[in-house]
């Protein structure tokens, strides 16, 4: 290891993230009685700008009065880019603040953005004599943020995960796509003829390099990663595919942009019974292996050796955590 210690955000339990718009109080009631870890009520772009005003009123009397007991509350605010902004963060944190777990940055560019969002909730905390400190979400969504993605995830001790946000990076980088978060055919490998002459296309993941960047710069930094969203919610299979893909790189949860999202990216971001077992077993034979002297062993006919110690205790440390939930 290095002899940099990395600190380790609040450990909260991150493996679905429900985004509701601000503007829609009906919807706000069911998102406080959901199975979602996170519910994040958006003041952003699910919200035009005629409703922002009402959607904040909505939001503020939504923490005030609703039970979010069980799960994390966050506020997505408008870009540092829009008027809107400040008034979201003095008006929600003024009145709503003590109620309120996490905001959410979107658009987040430089480290420089983290700073002033950071400096005004310090203040309004301060001045309200807040218990709780709220913590900050960060959405990697843009060429910016993407290029400065480490000094954004160590720019507070309030930052806790980072998310990435596929539609509006697509945007952003001017990505020739207009899916959120699904494959695209064009990005494909085409396979060299057989002796037949047939040739296999393989689609692959568009997304795969800036999801895997921000996922090591969050853990660098001790923070969750975040899979954003994906936005055809008619196909749960190939929302748990992209989930799966997401979770194998290391994030611990994605977005739900629908209800009907939120038990698959609770069962795929949640490590299988199997997978436990497999990851307590590596244990115990390490354990064996230590009592014995031996630094490396094999289990079921593989090496297994300290390393393998690290990775079960993921496993295991996630399982003991969604288990005291
Ligand atoms: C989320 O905000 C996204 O743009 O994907
Ligand atoms: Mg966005």
């Amino acid at each position: 290891m290095s002899f940099h210690a990395i600190e380790q955000a609040l450990a909260r339990l991150n493996r679905s993230e429900l985004a509701v718009p601000g503007s829609q109080v009906q919807l706000l009631e069911k998102a406080a009685k959901s199975n979602s870890d996170v519910v994040f009520l958006d003041l952003e772009d699910a919200v035009a700008p005629d409703d922002k005003e009402q959607a904040r009123k909505n939001i503020i009397e939504a923490l005030n009065d609703l039970d979010w007991s069980g799960k994390s509350v966050s506020v997505r605010i408008n870009g540092l880019d829009t008027h809107y902004m400040y008034r979201d963060v003095v008006d929600v944190v003024e009145q709503a603040g003590n109620n309120l777990d996490l905001i959410m940055i979107p658009k987040v560019g430089t480290a420089a953005d983290v700073y002033a969002v950071d400096m005004l909730v310090t203040q309004i905390e301060d001045a309200k004599s807040f218990k709780k400190r709220i913590g900050f979400e960060h959405i990697i969504e843009t060429a910016l943020g993407m290029q400065n993605v480490a000094e954004i995830a160590a720019a507070s001790n309030r930052n806790e995960s980072l998310h990435f946000g596929v539609a509006d990076y697509a945007a952003s980088t001017r990505a020739r796509t207009t899916v959120i978060g699904g494959v695209n055919e064009d990005y494909s490998v085409l396979t060299d003829p057989d002796d037949n002459g047939n040739r296999d296309v393989h689609w692959d993941d568009m997304w795969h390099y800036p999801l895997s960047k921000m996922v090591v710069c969050a853990r660098a930094n001790g923070l969750r990663p975040i899979d954003g969203p994906f936005g055809d919610f008619s196909d749960p299979d190939g929302y748990r595919a992209a989930a799966k893909r997401a979770a194998v790189l290391g994030c611990e949860g994605k977005w739900a942009v629908h209800p009907s999202q939120i038990e698959l990216a609770n069962e795929v971001m949640s490590p299988s019974e199997a997978e436990v077992t497999k990851a307590r077993r590596i244990l115990e034979a390490m354990e064996q292996a230590a009592k014995e002297g031996k630094g490396a062993v094999s289990l079921d006919g593989r090496l297994i050796d300290y390393a393998s110690i690290r990775q079960a205790e993921v496993l295991v440390e996630k399982a003991e955590q969604i288990a005291g939930n």
